[in-house]
This record gives structure tokens, C-alpha cells and sequence, in this order.
């Protein structure tokens, strides 16, 4: 596996691999891997000749108040991970590499970036939008792998990806959970053993809310309602949003005719934690 930090040398890699007719595939992470990024990177595998993966901790995605120095990082385990999973690039830029001095360019994907996250996130997405779209000319992969844990994300890329042109295929890949239900995130280090307990309340709510569809419930306020009901019995669970919205726009739709995303956050101590499921008519 290859290291590479500049994005210099990134473009000629790439270039080269263009020329020779290979397929790449990029998996962009901010590190402090688990088996969803792995899972991720397994998925990158079968869709290419070559895998890149990326670690950066992109600190134009965190707000000042949020964990950007905090943020979980181990790029020594990382990189012996991804060296297992016969990755062929690892890109591990730096800060000043991405936004050196004078850096001034944004990219805003309007109206997902609003609801859910974008609430208590402004910025966050601008964030997000701003660095994949410079990690896709970059890299310049024929194909990007994001997780459908963060949804919102996901779309986000998807609507950038569509509205610049971009020669992209975007793959989104199912989630990945514990045994017991809860959703892999490096964020989860931030639990203790009681919060670990009290963060299946986000996996069980979304059970709860697909059940409920299952048994015929077609109204968005009465699965939200259980929803929110069953997270309020967790004395240590704060609810940020639960809402039920539709797969593409994330407008909130109040009835269950067709295919919707019921998202949800929900702070446990220090861990911010999202879930969501996609709920079936
Ligand atoms: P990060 O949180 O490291 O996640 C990297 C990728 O792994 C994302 O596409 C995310 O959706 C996916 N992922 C995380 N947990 C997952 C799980 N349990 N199952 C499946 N996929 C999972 O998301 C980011 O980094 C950043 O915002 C990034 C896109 C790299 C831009 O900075």
C-alpha cells in the first residue's frame, strides 16, 4: 500500500492508473476506522481495478464549539487496517495541503443542507460538500463510496455530484451495526459502559418505527410519536430530531404511500449519534 500526502503525487497516480485503463474506486473517511469503513472498503473492492482510500479530518466540517481537536485519531492502527484490506492507495493530506493559506472557496448544496443535521449544524454540510467535491478532483475516481448511516450526507454528495457534472458514480452502502443493534461511528468511543447501553435506544426506536409500518401504520405522526416515546424511556438519551422525511428532497412527509427515511439524532453524554432506516409502505 502506497502512502501518499500531496496532492501532486495523488494526480499523477491517478493519471497514470487512467492511462493504463484501470477502474479507481475512492472511500473517503476522516479515519479512526471500524468495520463500516472496512465494510466500505470491501464494497470498493468488487467495483474497481484500484482502491483509495482517504483519512482526513476535515475541520471545515466541524463548527468552532464542535470535537474537530477531539476527534478520534489512530493513523498508525488505521493504516495496518487498510494494509490488511489490501487497499493499493492510502491519501493522507494535511490540513495546509487542502486549504493552504488564501483558501477561500465554498461549495453550498442549498436546500439538503437545511433540515435534520443542517439545524444544529449550519455549515456543516457546506463542510462536507466543499471537501468530497476536492477529494473527487483529486483523487479522480470513477467511483466513491459513502455510507448510508449518514444519509443526509449522502445526499448531499449525491445532488453535488449530479449538479457539477461530475463523472461519478456514487455508491451508497447499507450500514453497519454491532450485534446488538447500534450503528458503527468513531464517535462511539465517546461512550461509557452506561451510555453504550442507553445508545441502543436509537437502533430499537428505528425497529420499532419499521414494525409499526410492517402492521400497516401509515401515518408519519404516530410513528414519530412511538418513536419519540420510546427514546424519552432513556433518561440518558437527549433527543435532537426524529423525523420522518422523504428519501430524496428530506422534506418531512406525514403519510407512508411510498418509500421514507425516518432519521433521527440523539446526544448521549459527549456522543452525537445518528441513525435512520428507510420505512416501507
Ligand atoms: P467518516 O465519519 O469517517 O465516515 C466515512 C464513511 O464511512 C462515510 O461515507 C460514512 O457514511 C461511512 N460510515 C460510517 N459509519 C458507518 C457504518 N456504521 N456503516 C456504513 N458506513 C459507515 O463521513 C465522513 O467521515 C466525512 O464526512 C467525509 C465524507 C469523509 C468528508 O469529510
Amino acid at each position: 500500500m502506497q502512502i501518499i500526502e500531496r496532492i501532486h503525487e495523488m494526480r499523477s497516480w491517478s493519471e497514470t492508473q487512467r492511462c493504463q485503463g484501470r477502474r479507481l474506486v475512492l472511500v473517503p473517511t476522516m479515519g479512526f476506522l471500524h468495520e463500516g469503513h472496512l465494510s466500505l472498503v470491501c464494497d470498493a473492492r468488487k467495483r474497481g481495478d484500484q482502491v483509495v482510500v482517504s483519512i482526513f479530518v476535515n475541520p471545515a466540517q466541524f463548527a468552532p464549539q464542535e470535537d474537530f481537536a477531539a476527534y478520534p485519531r489512530d493513523f498508525e492502527r488505521d493504516r495496518q487496517l487498510l494494509q490488511k484490506e489490501r487497499v493499493d492507495v492510502l491519501f493522507h493530506p494535511s490540513v495546509d495541503e487542502i486549504y493552504p493559506e488564501g483558501y477561500q472557496t465554498q461549495i453550498k448544496v442549498e436546500r439538503l443542507s437545511v433540515p435534520l443535521c443542517g439545524v444544529v449544524r449550519p455549515g456543516h454540510f457546506r463542510g462536507v460538500a466543499t471537501v468530497v467535491a476536492k477529494l473527487l478532483n483529486i483523487v479522480r475516481p470513477h467511483v466513491a463510496v459513502f455510507g448510508r448511516k449518514d444519509y443526509q450526507q449522502l445526499q448531499v454528495i449525491r445532488r453535488l455530484v449530479a449538479d457539477l457534472n461530475y463523472d461519478i458514480e456514487i455508491v451508497g452502502h447499507p450500514t453497519v451495526r454491532e450485534a446488538d443493534g447500534l450503528a458503527l461511528s468513531s464517535r462511539n468511543v465517546y461512550l461509557n459502559a452506561e451510555g453504550r447501553k442507553a445508545a441502543l435506544c436509537l437502533s430499537r426506536s428505528l425497529g420499532l418505527a419499521e414494525s409499526l409500518a410492517r402492521q400497516g401504520e401509515k401515518r408519519g405522526k404516530a410513528i414519530v410519536d412511538a418513536v419519540q416515546a420510546e427514546i424519552g424511556k432513556e433518561p440518558l438519551a437527549k433527543m435532537e430530531y426524529v423525523i420522518l422525511c422523504d428519501p430524496e428532497t428530506l422534506q418531512e412527509v406525514d403519510r407512508i404511500d411510498q418509500d421514507a427515511v425516518l432519521a433521527l439524532a440523539v446526544s448521549i453524554g459527549k456522543a452525537r449519534l445518528i441513525d435512520n432506516t428507510v420505512i416501507k409502505p
